[in-house]
């Protein structure tokens, strides 16, 4: 018999090649090892992972496992503290395989569920309900009642409501698009939990909040660039504020994704400079390209390979204009456009080193409504770096 929230019941339990294979040990030696409080990580020894995924899911490095032909690898991956991929390509057959739903890294949805504070008398709004495996841990910690999980794709959706009801839960599941271009959900909500990076937090989110609440989301600089932080916001009515408790990786909320802006292969350059050593290394370092585009936001980047090169070249792509630049193993630095954005990167690092390096958490976000503003701090949010209109 399993436990949560004071229900019971039978699991139909998995059959393996061996006979029948128990979860519970599993799960109680995964969430031992998450760094959280004890009554987060009692809940992932108790809500079973695995009723919330497909029969096939794509782990680290592109791993595929398969539930039908090896039952024994596909738990054990289940109980695993990595992200496993459960839609590519928004389901659509003959993509390229790009991840658009998962289960998320147990560690970080512990982070998160920490990072929010809740209460058991909150109410809490989830976006991205994804495998529904988080929405059950929202619901066994404040009661079904008190959860509503929205998700955009349709099909995940009803994946994860049909995975929920046998799993004994049941939150609300809805299929909207949570970035709120219709209007609020009801009752408003203490706590809004998004695991979709955003890099506009939708006015609506605010909006949905009771009074005082807190905003927890995977936030980015640009659409489509690199990395995420995780934006733990205050609200206060019109405002939201609080600073980045470090770097995460999530899928981006659909209304967010970015494509386009890429550097164009072959074009001539403005200028080219040439430096000692490879001018690729601090953006191939994810810490310090996200650290970057916090400090510089409005570039993408990428890896491309040149006709007759050993190695790929880096291109940087301004969002904000048609600048571009290409970075060379062998030192050559490119660059075209009014925005010289190696220079520019240049001048940041270094305005960064004479702040003694302050790590992502000193820095912070500031969401206004009523000055329709969004900012970008460092240690205090009088401490304004950069602010954009929303
Ligand atoms: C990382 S997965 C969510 C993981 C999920 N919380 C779980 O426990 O399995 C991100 C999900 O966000 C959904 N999503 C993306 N943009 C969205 C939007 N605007 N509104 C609602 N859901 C969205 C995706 O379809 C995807 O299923």
């Amino acid at each position: 018999m399993d436990q949560v929230h004071g229900l019971q019941w039978e699991r139909p339990g998995l059959m393996g090649q061996d006979g029948p294979l128990d979860h519970t040990a599993l799960a109680r030696t995964l969430a031992e090892r998450l760094p959280a409080p004890g009554h987060i990580r009692d809940l992932f020894a108790t809500v079973p992972r695995h009723r919330f995924l497909p029969d096939v899911v794509w782990g680290e490095n592109r791993v595929r496992h398969d539930r039908t032909t090896d039952p024994d690898g596909w738990l054990h991956t289940a109980y695993t503290d990595q992200a496993l991929i459960t839609q590519r390509d928004d389901g659509v057959e003959g993509g390229r395989g790009v991840p658009t739903s998962s289960s998320s890294a147990p560690s970080v949805m512990a982070r998160m569920l920490t990072a929010a504070r809740i209460e058991h008398h909150h109410r809490v709004l989830e976006i991205g309900t994804g495998t529904g495996y988080n929405a059950a841990l929202l619901a066994s910690m404040v009661g079904d009642d008190r959860v509503t999980s929205i998700e955009i794709d349709p099909d995940v959706a009803a994946r994860a409501r049909r995975a929920l009801i046998e799993a004994e839960f049941a939150p609300t599941v809805l299929t909207e698009d949570g970035e709120g271009r219709r209007v609020g959900y009801q009752p408003p909500c203490d706590r809004l939990i998004a695991t979709c990076t955003v890099s506009r937090v939708p006015d609506v989110w605010l909006r949905q909040i009771y009074g005082r609440g807190r905003i927890v989301t995977p936030w980015a600089p640009t659409p489509g660039g690199p990395g995420g932080v995780l934006a733990v916001l205050d609200v206060n009515g019109d405002r939201a504020e609080g600073r980045f408790e470090g770097g995460l990786s999530f899928m981006w909320a659909r209304g967010q994704r970015q494509a386009g802006h890429v550097a164009p292969a072959g074009s001539a350059a403005d200028t080219t400079t040439r430096v000692d050593g490879d001018p690729r290394t601090p953006w191939l370092d994810g810490d310090q390209a996200l650290m970057l585009s916090l400090l510089m936001p409005g570039w993408r980047y990428g890896m491309r390979m040149e006709d007759g090169a050993e190695e790929p070249y880096v291109w940087l792509a301004s969002t904000t204009c048609a600048s571009w630049a290409r970075l060379h193993a062998d030192g050559r630095i490119e660059q075209a456009g009014g925005r010289k954005l190696v220079d520019q990167a240049d001048q940041v690092r270094a305005w960064w080193r004479d702040r003694g390096e302050p790590d992502y958490t000193n820095f912070g976000l500031t969401v206004d409504l009523v000055r329709g503003t969004q900012t970008v701090w460092l240690r205090e949010p009088s401490w304004t770096l950069w602010s954009t209109k929303r």
